[in-house]
């Protein structure tokens, strides 16, 4: 057998300990597979005293991540702290100066600084692996920058966030509304107490940004997003969605088009029988449409000590096996400068609710004002809801508002949003419109 690869783990909480665990259990056989033992060098978190599942007997400590980082007796750093700033990237950093490999779980840190580190890993030969910090255990970014390397990719989507997916699975299956599945999602602690990054569609975002950067071979260009979070997705959304065939779920799209990539994170309808539109509670899900492959779907668990730990251990293996590639699949120096698709240009069918005033002519002043901008409509529902929608009755008298739900045919963005303007400037409507993308399988 080879020399030991020497680990330095910093960060011992939820990610940090399960990488602890899954060695202590597992590690003999993983001896065995990669023809060398794996060995935790070193560790450090914030406080030394604090009471610890794992045990940590015999393991070195270090106060500071950022010693750890370069000491010589580690060759891999392994950073499970967290955040973009910080210790976290200053100790990344300096391991990365040091010639040493880093494996990071650390999305934020990616998303943000991604490109500058590869470029940082290249110049000093290390590795750079970060399969952790997308969709959990699952394993996309080895998919993306490996198996699937022989084609060109032309869209990546995805479930990349389970806190979000939650949520809407809960309003759909127990027609609940999404302020009370919130707290829920909150008290059984699936989401933060400020859970603004997950439902605001951000923490989506940093996964996407990644992603894109591996599909399409272009800097990380996470300021370059489109976000919309699933606050404004109601209870009347998700019936009105069923009955139409349709699941909501809050997807992240990077789509290779001519004009550009576009980036964007959003709500979208789904076909309610397609895979993406199964994939419920905290799982995550990616699609990837690659030129030869066709379609391919990965589906698993998004996070969690466990499912994050496992593929935090598959890019050590690669490390301990010499197997590592640039972490962006093309060589830093080589991504291309991302150049954004405008989202006005963004063609597809629209899901759009009003809440009409119920008085002659209206309907045909909306549809007036679809036809001047060339929308067309697939399918106008005008009726009773069965939802309790906020100022609509369910018996509506004659002048009060009333739900209707259109369906575009494929028309651009900006010609859905003018009309959508114009529709809510001319006062039939007494709320400002709903419009939700549909996205195309
Ligand atoms: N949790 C998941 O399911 C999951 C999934 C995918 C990716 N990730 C990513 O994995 C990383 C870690 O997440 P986590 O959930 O494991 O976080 P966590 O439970 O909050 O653990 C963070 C760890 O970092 C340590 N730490 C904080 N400040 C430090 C400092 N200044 N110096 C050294 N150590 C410090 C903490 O020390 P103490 O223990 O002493 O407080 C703790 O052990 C993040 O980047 C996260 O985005 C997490």
């Amino acid at each position: 057998m080879s020399q030991p690869l020497k680990l330095g783990v910093a960060g011992l909480g939820t990610v940090g300990a399960g990488l602890v665990q899954l060695f202590q259990e597992h590690g003999a056989r993983l001896a065995l597979v990669l023809g060398r033992e794996i060995k935790i060098a070193g560790v450090s978190a914030r406080a030394r005293q604090k009471p610890r599942a794992i045990k940590l007997e015999g393991l070195p400590w270090f106060d500071a991540a950022e010693q750890l980082a370069v000491d010589p007796g580690i060759d891999v750093f392994v950073e499970l702290i967290g955040g973009e700033e910080g210790v976290a990237r200053a100790a990344v950093e300096a391991a990365l100066k040091a010639g040493k490999h880093v494996v990071t779980a650390n999305k934020a840190l990616l998303a943000k600084h991604g490109t500058e580190l590869a470029r940082l890993a290249e110049a000093h030969g290390a590795a750079l692996n970060f399969e952790a910090a997308v969709a959990g255990g699952i394993p996309v970014i080895k998919t993306l920058r490996e198996a699937l390397a022989g084609n060109q990719v032309r869209r990546v989507y995805g479930i990349l966030n389970g806190t979000c997916n939650y949520i809407l699975t809960q309003m759909q299956e127990e027609h609940r509304a999404f302020a009370e599945v919130l707290k829920e999602a909150q008290d059984k602690g699936y989401a933060e107490a400020d859970p603004t990054f997950d439902i605001g569609g951000f923490d989506t975002a940093h996964k996407l940004a990644l992603l894109t950067s591996l599909a399409f071979g272009t800097e990380v260009a996470l300021d370059q997003i489109h976000v919309e979070g699933i606050q404004g997705i109601s209870q009347a959304d998700i019936e009105a969605a069923d009955d139409l065939g349709y699941r909501i779920k809050l997807l992240g799209v990077a789509l290779l088009t001519d004009s550009g990539i576009e980036q964007r994170v959003h709500p979208a309808m789904v076909p309610k029988h397609s895979a993406i539109a199964e994939v419920s509670g905290v799982t995550n899900c990616i699609a990837i449409d690659g030129d030869f492959v066709g379609n391919v779907l990965l589906a698993g668990p998004g996070a969690g000590a466990k499912a994050t730990a496992s593929a935090v251990a598959g890019d050590i293996g690669d490390i301990a096996r010499g197997a590592f590639a640039a972490p962006f699949g093309v060589p830093a120096a080589r991504l291309k400068p991302y150049r954004r698709a405008r989202l006005g240009q963004h063609q597809g069918a629209y899901y759009v609710r009003l809440s009409v005033f119920d008085r002659p002519g209206a309907m045909a002043s909306i549809a007036g004002r679809m036809g001047e901008r060339g929308v067309s409509l697939e399918s106008i529902v005008q009726r009773r809801p069965r939802w309790a929608l906020p100022g609509i009755d369910a018996r509506p008298k004659p002048g009060a508002p009333t739900a209707v739900i259109l369906i575009t045919h494929e028309t651009t963005e900006e010609a859905i949003r003018a009309a959508l303007s114009a529709i809510h400037a001319d006062g039939n409507v007494s709320e400002p419109p709903q419009m939700i993308r549909i996205e195309p399988l």
